[in-house]
């Protein structure tokens, strides 16, 4: 099969490789008709994660299963199907409690969480390919209406739209509360678009992209260009002093201030000036143990000082992590099926998988309106976006 395969920082490559087959009872073979290009597949393209030479990417897939195990049965062949970012054995103790984010069982490494095709989350190749193994597939697998409909709607319940929506759940997002959110990269506007369905009264959005901020404006979110005002001032004025009730970290490690200087800590540090005094944040932003391209000594082995003497002051709840895509993919699904969520906006550009080499570098520079890139495999129609 095609692959878009990695042999080290901004060296990629569509190869030919050889076929996923079926190797446990339990797996399935999918035939992927949309994998999309994401913000963290830029931490190996980049070179600030090790991933090994010759990893196939891509953990943001779905398609239409082709084969299946002996002991698979509810999904069939012909199932069009999402999967979500991460691999999980359905039976270790986290899995039963709903962490399907910290599996116990399937990164043979022994650490908690497992992927397709992304470090340190075990060896199991991704699906920017024609084909994609997938183990445990009756629990992992979420299935989708049948035919082409919604495809790059439905190609966002992998990760980013659960991700987003993840976000707005850590941060406590209810009726009529006031939100802040830092990002709007596909993650960040996915928060946004979550925080409105879950009937937030105030969005704020800060980035210093127009392209990205300009979207957020398009569904009733107030973008804050972080290279033009102070955020923490500009949501402190807006909110009459008092702070936004909810925050949601939608950056990660790579933060830096409008000339692009790297700042670990400055998002965080925002958060804490701008989230009300007992409210609650919610970082799902990547931030890393160890970042040798990072610009200071502490941050290098992980450590980010932001001001945690004032989060606690102010009382402030943080939670952070992976999101276990299958606690939020159902209904999310049913929110696309039923028009109530359109997550498909923030697609910018649709290519083959021979393109994808081009696609990434594009997206890397960040290049306008590069925000969200589908990377279509097979025959599956592609649908143009200006
Ligand atoms: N927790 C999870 O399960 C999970 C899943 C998917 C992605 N992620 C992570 O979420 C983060 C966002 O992903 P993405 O795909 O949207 O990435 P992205 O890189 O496309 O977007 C990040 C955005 O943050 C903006 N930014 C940088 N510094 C900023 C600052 N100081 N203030 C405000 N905005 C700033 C950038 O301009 C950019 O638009 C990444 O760290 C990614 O790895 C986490
Ligand atoms: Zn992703
Ligand atoms: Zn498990």
């Amino acid at each position: 099969m095609k692959a878009v395969v990695f042999h080290g920082p901004r060296e990629l490559a569509v190869e030919t490789v050889s076929d996923p087959k079926i190797e446990a009872p339990l797996d399935a073979v999918i035939r992927i008709t949309t994998a999309n290009i994401c913000g963290s597949d830029l931490h190996p393209y980049e070179g600030r994660a090790d991933l090994e030479d010759g990893m196939v990417l891509g953990h943001e897939n779905m398609g239409i299963v082709e084969e299946v195990g002996s002991a698979v049965g509810r999904i069939k062949v012909g199932d069009r199907v999402s999967v979500p970012f991460n691999l999980a054995c359905g039976t270790c103790r986290n899995c039963n409690d709903g962490f399907t984010s910290a599996c116990l069982r399937a990164n043979p490494s022994g650490d908690p969480g497992a992927g397709y095709g992304y470090p340190k989350m075990g060896p199991l190749w991704g699906g920017q390919a024609e084909l994609l193994r997938v183990p445990w597939a009756d629990f992992n697998l979420l299935e989708l209406p049948e035919g082409t409909e919604h495809e790059s709607d439905y190609t966002m319940l992998s990760d980013i739209f659960p991700t987003g929506y993840h976000g707005t759940e850590l941060a406590h997002v209810a009726p009529g509360k006031s939100v802040v959110i830092f990002g709007a990269g596909p993650v960040g506007l996915m928060a946004a678009h979550s925080a409105m369905i879950r009937g937030a009264a105030q969005v704020f959005v800060v980035d210093k992209e127009s392209d990205r901020l300009a979207m957020a404006t398009g569904f009733g979110a107030t973008a804050v260009d972080f290279s033009k005002v102070d955020p923490a001032e500009f949501v402190m004025d807006a909110t009459k002093g008092f702070g936004a009730d909810c925050g949601v970290e939608a950056v990660g490690f790579q933060a830096h201030d409008a000339s692009g200087e790297e700042h670990p800590e400055m998002v965080l540090d925002n958060l804490v000036k701008t989230v009300r005094a007992t409210g609650h944040i919610g970082v799902v932003g990547v931030y890393v143990p160890q970042d040798p391209g990072a610009p200071t000594e502490p941050a290098k082995q992980g450590r980010v000082e932001f001001d945690y003497g004032t989060a606690f002051e102010k009382g402030i709840s943080i939670a952070s992590g992976q999101c276990p895509v299958k606690k939020y993919n159902r209904e999310l699904r049913d929110l696309i099926i039923h028009d109530r969520a359109t997550p498909s906006f923030i697609v910018s550009h649709e290519v083959q998988l021979d393109e994808a080499v081009e696609a990434y570098r594009k997206f890397d520079a960040r290049e306008d309106g590069y925000t969200k890139v589908l990377l279509h495999p097979g025959t599956a129609p592609i649908t143009s976006h200006s």
